[in-house]
């Protein structure tokens, strides 16, 4: 496995190679990180991973400044999957001068939900994805489910901009208790930490409340939102929207469950966790 610091040397690298498959990360690696390098090497003739804490994509008082650098034991993880190559560039390797201009998804997909508690998040994301892409050019890139609406905000910039890449999504991973495993669990207590399988339990109530046939989508948030609420969490949004575009459901689309997902996002102490499950 190569680790690889400067575009320069990437894309001599990737000169050799046809098709690039590639997973972009933020580093401090789990399984579900590895389970998308173990995807994408099943798609093209060379497995690229990148780790890159992008600052895009954090607000002012966000964890940008403590989100855990684990560099080497990212490599070394990532060679027992059978990474081919890692691309780790440094701050000033990707954003050498302040990065003037970005790729603004639109606002119906971008400033709903995570966008809405995280302003400029997916413009961030968005343009840091685009540039990596624009780095790597892999035929195919894998993003896990997890980031439901990154996915899919991804998805559609690829489309719109006629971007030559296929994109997959990875299923969520998650701990025996039924946890989405996230970089950002490391943060919680072991108490905080025995708590949080509470977010996932709590979409679970909510597709169980669809399929007994609540079509009261105003009340199943309400209910989720106060069980965290009572719990001592503080949920930013527990709703159920459409797969196809994360707008509310209409009443037909309600009948039909597999057009569902129900997303929620809470912080439990300092520690903002997000989860969603197809319905
Ligand atoms: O999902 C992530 O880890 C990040 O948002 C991504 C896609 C690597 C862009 O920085």
């Amino acid at each position: 496995m190569k680790l690889i610091h400067t575009i320069a040397e990437l894309r001599a690298e990737l000169g050799k190679f046809q098709r690039p498959s590639f997973a972009p990360t933020m580093g401090n690696l789990h399984d579900g990180h590895l389970a998308l390098v173990r995807q994408a090497r099943s798609l093209g003739d060379v497995t690229v991973a990148s780790i890159f804490v992008n600052r895009l994509q954090f607000l002012p008082h966000e964890d940008f400044g403590t989100y855990p650098r684990t560099l080497k034991a990212d490599c070394e993880k990532l060679q027992a999957v059978g990474c081919d190559v890692v691309f780790a560039p440094s701050e000033e390797e990707l954003y050498p001068e302040p990065q003037g201009y970005k790729v603004h998804p639109p606002s119906e997909l971008a400033d709903i939900l995570e966008g809405q508690f995280r302003p400029g998040f997916f413009t961030g994301v968005c343009t840091v994805v685009h540039k990596l892409f624009n780095i790597v050019q892999p035929s195919h890139a894998v993003f896990g489910a997890k980031d439901y609406q990154q996915q899919m905000i991804i998805r559609r910039m690829v489309a719109q901009m006629a971007l030559p890449i296929t994109i997959h999504t990875g299923a969520t991973l998650r701990a025996q208790d039924g946890l989405a495993l996230s970089s950002r669990n490391g943060y919680l207590s072991v108490s905080e930490r025995a708590e949080a399988v509470q977010l996932s339990r709590t979409l679970k109530s909510m597709i169980a409340m669809l399929r007994a046939g609540e079509h009261n989508l105003a009340a199943i948030e309400q209910h989720a939102m106060h069980t965290l609420a009572q719990r001592g969490w503080k949920p930013d949004y527990m709703t159920v929207r459409r797969r196809l575009d994360l707008q509310a459901p209409q009443l037909d689309d309600l009948t039909h469950p597999d057009r569902l997902v129900v997303l929620g996002a809470a912080k439990l102490g300092n520690t903002r966790l997000i989860d969603n499950i197809e319905v």
